[in-house]
């Protein structure tokens, strides 16, 4: 059960404190919508799962308050989760098509975070590549903003994209050492030029829509499978997967789908994008291991992997 909140569209980005305040108000109705569906009672749960990181503070304050107070007043264990981490764990929810083995390399891709990870099992990860400024996902963001189309414009990007020609402007995000990324220059690029052109024609952006989507796109994902594609080189580990909101993205998941000598996987649609069950599955593989949390716990809005 998944709360989306439409506050932000209208100011073009996440508001923090309008975040937190929509935490607040779904929290409960969510809970009960997600009991009821799932046709169960609070007595059938064996923990409490809940992010205790990365993230907004407000936000994860919303859910460690409410989570913390869920476990104590029914006696349930208490498992803090890494969101981070989930997003690569919803892998092996267990309705996805396909499961990886170990290890595996994961491209983690969402609007805060850009990372290579290695992960020899549930429990550990090695971060080999990160962005050094914006995520992947932010890069879209932000690039859809200046294209004039609302939060978040990732989606939007990646539906007109498909409809436009990824080499009729060139873009380009800048090449790093081995395995980072940095999307900044891109972002200034893109300004530059969009500058230019409607300096000329006001419609330019209008007329050139979804070859501009298309281009973006392309520099975008340009970049990410560089450095995935070195890394996979260097490591020899072929299994590969991807997580987080960008792996949402069509262009991606075709680019995913074209290398044949990798063993690809990309978690079901609903999967990608941030949902309960990666923080749930998450804390299952706490669960069976007796790792609990402690009410002690305060969240940590950079907590790395
Ligand atoms: O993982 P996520 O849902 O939330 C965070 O943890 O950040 O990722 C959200 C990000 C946003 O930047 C959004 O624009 C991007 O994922 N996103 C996409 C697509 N769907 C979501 N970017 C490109 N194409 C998509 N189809
Ligand atoms: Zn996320």
């Amino acid at each position: 059960m998944i709360a989306t909140q439409d506050v932000h569209a209208e100011y073009g980005g996440v508001v923090p404190e309008l975040a937190s305040r929509a935490h607040l108000q779904n929290i409960i109705p969510v809970l009960n919508a997600a009991l009821a569906q799932a046709k169960i009672k609070m007595e059938d749960i064996d923990a409490i799962g809940y992010t205790n990181g990365p993230g907004l503070m407000g936000a994860l304050l919303v859910g460690s308050s409410f989570a913390k107070g869920l476990a104590l007043g029914n006696a349930k264990p208490l498992i803090e989760v890494n969101h981070m981490k989930a997003h690569i764990l919803a892998h092996f929810i267990e309705d996805n098509t396909s499961i990886p083995d170990f290890p595996f390399i994961c491209l983690t891709v969402s609007g805060g975070h850009t990372q290579l990870v290695r992960l020899k099992d549930y429990y550990t990860f090695e971060i080999m590549g990160s962005t050094i400024d914006d995520a992947a996902g932010e890069a879209f963001d932000k690039a859809a903003k200046m294209l004039g189309l609302p939060y978040p414009g990732g989606p939007l990007i990646d539906k007109y994209a498909k409809e436009g020609d990824e080499n009729a402007f060139i873009f380009n995000a800048g090449k790093l050492e081995k395995y980072n990324y940095s999307f900044s220059g891109l972002k200034t690029g893109i300004l530059y030029f969009l500058r230019k052109e409607v300096a000329k024609d006001p419609d330019f952006i209008k007329k050139n829509l979804n070859n501009l989507c298309a281009s973006i796109q392309k520099a975008i994902l340009d970049s990410l499978f560089y450095q995935l594609e070195r890394l996979v080189e260097d490591t020899g580990i072929k299994r590969v997967a991807v997580a987080g909101g960008v792996s949402a993205n069509s262009g991606l998941r075709k680019r995913l789908a074209e290398k044949k000598d990798w063993e690809t996987y990309i978690p079901k649609f609903e999967y990608c994008t941030d949902n309960g069950a990666m923080i749930a599955i998450s804390a299952y593989f706490d669960f069976i291991k007796d790792k609990q949390g402690k009410l002690s716990a305060i969240p940590n809005p950079r907590m790395k992997i």
